[in-house]
């Protein structure tokens, strides 16, 4: 039912300075897999088949890793490096990606809005390039399966430390049960005095194409940028709006320590690095015990 996805990936990355000066944050490594090469399989893992990868100024890297490498397939091949080969694999073919320039990153409204030729008439996902979620069910799956609870658009929602409300769209309502959320309200980076809760919309959307109608009559706001939350609140009167607080661990990998984080908790999964990396953990608080 929901066949394509768009993966907004043009912004500065100015939280991950200078890092990000010259390569684009969504390739930074999590143990050794670019950040969006996780939100990809998620994409794939729910079964759509066409990815919208809105990529600007100095981002085309990020296409090319999804490019088939055939001489270092057969070099490596010729090594005997078979698992090496089996990696490379995984990140090509992964699924048929278009992929457009947003000239100007003019904010992530507009981002999305680069993506209306390619979408069409139909819903879809929208997937931040820099927000990792960890879980048994790939969450685009779940929001998939809301959708086809309620036919109407979703947001992911997850409750934040009162510090970090204002870094997020915020979101109020009526709870339909514990996850779905009939929203009434939503606002972009409240301040916490004029937050109506601490459930911030996280980076995974399925919205309706109205949306593009909106997002093109959307004046800047808060940034001076195209807000996505200022047209979702507008699609929320026309056609109301389910948010959804989904089950899985989410990690913001555009932040500092959100990428350290994700870093930890997914070498924690590896065998071939867990047992090490607890050793280490254990050395270092024991250290700071000293
Ligand atoms: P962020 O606000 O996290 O990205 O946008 P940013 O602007 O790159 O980061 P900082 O705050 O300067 O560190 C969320 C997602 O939307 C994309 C970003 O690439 C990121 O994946 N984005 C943002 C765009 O594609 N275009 C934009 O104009 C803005």
């Amino acid at each position: 039912m929901i066949r394509k996805a768009v993966i907004p990936a043009a912004g500065l990355g100015t939280r991950f300075l200078p890092a990000t000066k010259s390569v684009p944050k969504e390739l930074l490594p999590i143990v050794d897999i670019p950040t969006i090469q996780y939100i990809v399989q998620e994409v794939v893992d729910a079964g759509i088949d066409t990815l919208v990868l809105i990529t600007g100024k100095g981002k085309s890297k990020i296409v090319d890793h999804f490019d088939v490498y055939p001489e270092l397939e057969d070099k490596l091949e010729r090594e005997g490096k078979h698992d090496l080969v089996e990696a490379l694999r995984k990140a090509s073919n992964m699924i048929h990606i278009v992929s457009v320039r947003q000239g100007i990153p003019r904010g992530l409204g507009h981002a999305v809005l680069c993506a209306k030729e390619v979408i069409g008439n139909e819903p879809f996902m929208v997937l931040l390039g820099d927000d990792l979620v960890d879980a048994k069910v790939p969450c685009t799956r779940q929001m998939i399966d809301v959708y086809s609870q309620f036919h109407k658009s979703v947001v992911a929602l997850m409750e934040v430390i009162p510090d970090d409300v204002s870094k997020f769209g915020i979101c109020a309502g009526k709870m339909r049960s514990d996850r779905i959320m009939e929203i009434e309200q939503m606002v972009e980076k409240p301040k916490l005095q004029d937050a109506p809760s601490r459930l911030a919309i996280v980076g995974r959307y399925l919205l309706t194409p109205e949306i593009f109608e909106i997002l093109e009559k959307t004046d800047p706001g808060k940034g001076g940028e195209i807000q996505l939350t200022d047209a979702m609140a507008r699609l929320m009167k026309q056609q109301g709006f389910i948010g959804y607080k989904f089950e899985g661990e989410r990690y913001d990998a555009g932040d500092k320590f959100g990428f350290l984080q994700a870093n930890i908790a997914y070498a924690m999964k590896r065998p071939d690095i867990a047992p090490k990396l607890m050793e280490y953990m254990k050395s270092l608080v024991n250290s700071c015990k000293k």
